[in-house]
């Protein structure tokens, strides 16, 4: 089976096609024929060494999490899945191997795709839409009439939970770039950098953010007592959360099947639209992964193998 390999952790990984060895999936696992393939900021800092505390990893490396295609093997006692089946899926970030010809999985980690849903969209939702799905659903419990923040808003995750946010709550989206609004997810955008942002952020209930830094602490000072914050790139700083008397957790996505089903249902309902990705071909693979670990690409890149349904 032919994948994309690196040896070792970047500055400048040997990213090159290879071939992986081609194994049947074993008890409670599926074999996917891969159609697509998506980069998440996730395979970067893997391929940095910056997240050995969570994933080491262990080379050759197969990179990508996050994949569309079809069953093409089934484990033992694999009974809720069916070979030909269309499917969405994430790998443990340990495992990786999603820019590959096939993947191997837990089935768990995967669920059917909906007619009609595009393997190169389906691929752009499993981290982005899963995490936030569950820091809203699962963490923040955004209940009507709230103000939710989101932080670091005009990249994939923000999109989604902008996408998501339940209706009768006020989004305010904070993004360097101010995106357009869609008036199926009416969002209020803001800069962190304009006057108007501390007193906006100092009504929200409860904040997304997608960008910690900087604008985490300033926001962690102006929000109110009781407020909650679902942080997903770096903790908030424990002293200045209780000197505010907020509420504050660190979140890592789950890769779960109910979260994967729901964010596909949404997608199928036209409530979750990715931005249209950029699409390269398997053979530009290793170009294109030097370059996006190299953050010298911006956007939702996805990889495409050809083969259809
Ligand atoms: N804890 C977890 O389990 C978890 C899960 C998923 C993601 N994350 C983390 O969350 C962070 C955000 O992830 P993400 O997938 O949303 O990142 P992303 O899509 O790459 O977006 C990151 C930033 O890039 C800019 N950007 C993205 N698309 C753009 C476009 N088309 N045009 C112009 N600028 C664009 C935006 O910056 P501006 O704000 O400046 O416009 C955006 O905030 C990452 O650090 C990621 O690792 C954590």
């Amino acid at each position: 089976m032919r994948a994309l390999l690196i040896d070792g952790y970047a500055p400048v990984p040997s990213a090159h096609l290879g071939t992986a060895a081609d194994v049947r999936p074993g008890p409670g696992e599926v074999r996917i024929r891969v159609e697509a393939a998506a980069l998440n900021p996730l395979d970067a800092k893997l391929a940095h060494g910056d997240m050995t505390g969570w994933f080491p990893l262990a080379f050759p490396y197969v990179p990508g999490t996050d994949f569309a295609g079809v069953v093409d093997a089934l484990g033992e006692a694999v009974t809720d899945l069916r070979l030909g089946d269309a499917v969405l899926g994430r790998s443990d970030p340990v495992a990786g191997g999603a820019l590959a010809e096939a993947i191997i999985v837990p089935a768990r980690c995967v669920t059917r795709r909906p007619e009609g849903l595009d393997a190169s969209i389906a691929a752009c939702l499993p981290t982005p839409a899963g995490i936030a799905y569950q820091a809203l659903f699962d963490h923040l419990r955004v209940p009507e009439g709230a103000v939710l923040l989101i932080l670091g808003a005009g990249g994939a995750v923000g999109r989604a939970a902008i996408q998501l946010a339940p209706a009768g709550v006020e989004v305010v989206a904070c993004a360097g770039q101010p995106r357009g609004t869609d008036p199926a997810s009416p969002a209020r955008w803001v800069r962190p950098d304009e006057p108007d942002f501390l007193p906006v952020a100092a009504k929200a209930d409860c904040v997304l953010d997608c960008a910690g830094g900087e604008i985490q602490h300033r926001v962690i000072a102006a929000v109110h007592p009781g407020a909650k914050l679902a942080a997903i790139v770096a903790p908030a700083d424990e002293a200045a959360v209780v000197a505010r008397g907020i509420e504050a957790a660190f979140l890592v996505l789950e890769t779960r099947r109910d979260t994967l089903a729901a964010i596909a249902d949404a997608a199928a309902r036209g409530v979750l639209h990715p931005e249209a990705p950029a699409v390269f071909g398997f053979e530009e693979s290793a170009a294109t992964y030097r370059d996006y670990v190299a953050g010298r690409t911006i956007g939702k890149l996805v990889m495409t193998t050809g083969g259809g349904r």
